[in-house]
C-alpha cells in the first residue's frame, strides 16, 4: 500500500502541465536549442591550419585563471614545460567534462524514459543529451589533437559512472543536483577563462565559446526543475538533501579542477605546491567558494540551508554569499573582500 502511494506520488511529480510557467519556460528553451545549435564537425574547421597543434605552442600555457597557472611554481617552470603541462591539464579538464557528460544523457534518457505521454519535458531533455552528444565529440576531438592520454576524472568516479545515470529514474532530485555540480563548475572555469581575454590556441577558444553557450540553456533547466520540485519535498527529505547538496558539490567540483594522480606523477609536481594549490591558499580557497554561488543561492531559495547544511557547506569550504542573480560575476566580490 505504501509503495503504491510512493509510485503515485513518483508519478505525480512528473506530470508538469499544469505549471503554465514551467511549461512555457520549456518551450522557451526547447525552441532556443532549435534556434541556437551548434555541430562539432561544421562549426569547427578542425582541419584549418589555424587549427593544428604544434609543439611549443604558447597559447597552450595556463591562463592566470586557472589555479595552477597562477601558481608561482608553474610560472617558475621553462615555457617548454609550462606548455606541456598546460596541455595536458586542458586535455584532461575536457576529459572530465566529457565523461560527465556522458553520464548525464544516460540519465536524462533514463528520467525521459518515464515522463508521461504529452510531457514537455520530454523534449528539453532530448533537446540536451543531443547537445551534450555534440559536446562529449567536441571535446574528445579536441583530446585526440592535443595527443595527451588522459583518463579523466579520479579512478574511484570512474568505475561508479555506469551507476550514476540509474538514479535518474527513481531519485530525479539528486540526480538533477548531481547535474549542476558538473555543470556549474566547468561553466564558471570556462566564463573566467573567456573573461580573462588572454590568447589562447582557436581551438580552446572556440570550443569554450560553443559549450558556454549551450550550458546556459541547460543550467537554466536544472536550476527551474529543481526549484519546481525541492520545495514539495516533506521535511524529512529536505533536510537528508540539504546535506547531500554541499557534498556532491564539493565531491564533482573537486573532480573537474583538481587533476588525476597520473597529473602529479607525470610532471613530478612538489607535494606542497599540490596542497597549496587545492585549496589551502587563499586565491585556490576564493576559486572552489565562487564555482557554487549560484547554487547556494538556489538551496537558500528552495530551503535546503540550515544550520546542519552550512556546517557541511563550511567543511567542504564551499560556503559564501548566495549570488543574487544567477550568474553575478564574482569580481566585484574580490574587491570589496580585500
Ligand atoms: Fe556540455
Ligand atoms: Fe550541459
Amino acid at each position: 500500500m505504501a509503495r503504491t502511494r510512493m509510485v503515485q506520488r513518483w508519478r505525480r511529480n512528473m506530470e508538469v502541465r499544469d505549471d503554465a510557467e514551467y511549461v512555457s519556460m520549456l518551450t522557451t528553451l526547447s525552441e532556443g536549442s532549435v534556434r541556437r545549435n551548434f555541430n562539432p564537425y561544421t562549426d569547427i574547421d578542425w582541419n584549418s591550419t589555424d587549427f593544428a597543434v604544434t609543439d611549443n605552442d604558447p597559447r597552450w600555457v595556463l591562463p592566470a585563471t586557472d589555479p595552477l597557472g597562477r601558481h608561482p611554481w608553474y610560472r617558475a617552470q621553462p615555457l617548454e614545460r609550462q606548455i606541456k603541462i598546460g596541455m595536458w591539464r586542458q586535455a584532461n579538464v575536457a576529459k572530465v567534462g566529457l565523461q560527465f557528460e556522458s553520464v548525464l544523457i544516460r540519465g536524462l534518457m533514463e528520467y525521459a524514459f518515464w515522463v508521461p505521454n504529452g510531457s514537455p519535458e520530454y523534449r528539453y531533455c532530448l533537446h540536451e543529451s543531443v547537445e551534450e552528444c555534440n559536446h562529449t565529440m567536441m571535446f574528445q576531438e579536441m583530446v585526440n589533437r592535443i595527443g595527451a592520454d588522459v583518463p579523466g576524472a579520479p579512478r574511484f568516479l570512474r568505475w561508479l559512472s555506469p551507476l550514476i545515470p540509474l538514479v535518474a529514474g527513481p531519485l530525479p532530485i539528486p540526480f538533477f543536483f548531481g547535474v549542476l555540480a558538473g555543470e556549474e563548475p566547468i561553466d564558471h572555469a570556462q566564463k573566467n577563462v573567456l573573461r580573462e581575454g588572454k590568447t589562447l590556441h582557436p581551438i580552446m577558444e572556440r570550443v569554450m565559446a560553443i559549450h558556454v553557450a549551450e550550458e546556459a540553456r541547460h543550467i537554466s533547466f536544472a536550476h527551474a526543475y529543481l526549484r519546481k520540485r525541492v520545495p514539495h519535498l516533506t521535511k524529512h527529505q529536505r533536510f537528508w538533501l540539504s546535506l547531500y547538496v554541499p557534498l556532491v558539490m564539493r565531491l564533482l567540483g573537486q573532480a573537474i579542477t583538481v587533476p588525476p594522480k597520473a597529473f602529479w606523477q607525470e610532471f613530478n609536481i612538489p607535494r606542497e605546491v599540490k596542497k597549496e594549490l587545492f585549496f589551502r591558499s587563499p586565491e585556490s580557497r576564493k576559486f572552489l567558494q565562487d564555482m557554487f554561488a549560484d547554487v547556494r543561492m538556489l538551496a537558500y531559495d528552495t530551503g535546503l540551508m540550515n544550520p546542519v547544511a552550512k556546517l557541511i557547506w563550511r567543511l567542504c569550504k564551499i560556503n559564501g554569499k548566495p549570488s543574487r542573480y544567477r550568474s553575478e560575476p564574482q569580481r566585484r566580490r574580490l574587491v570589496a573582500a580585500a
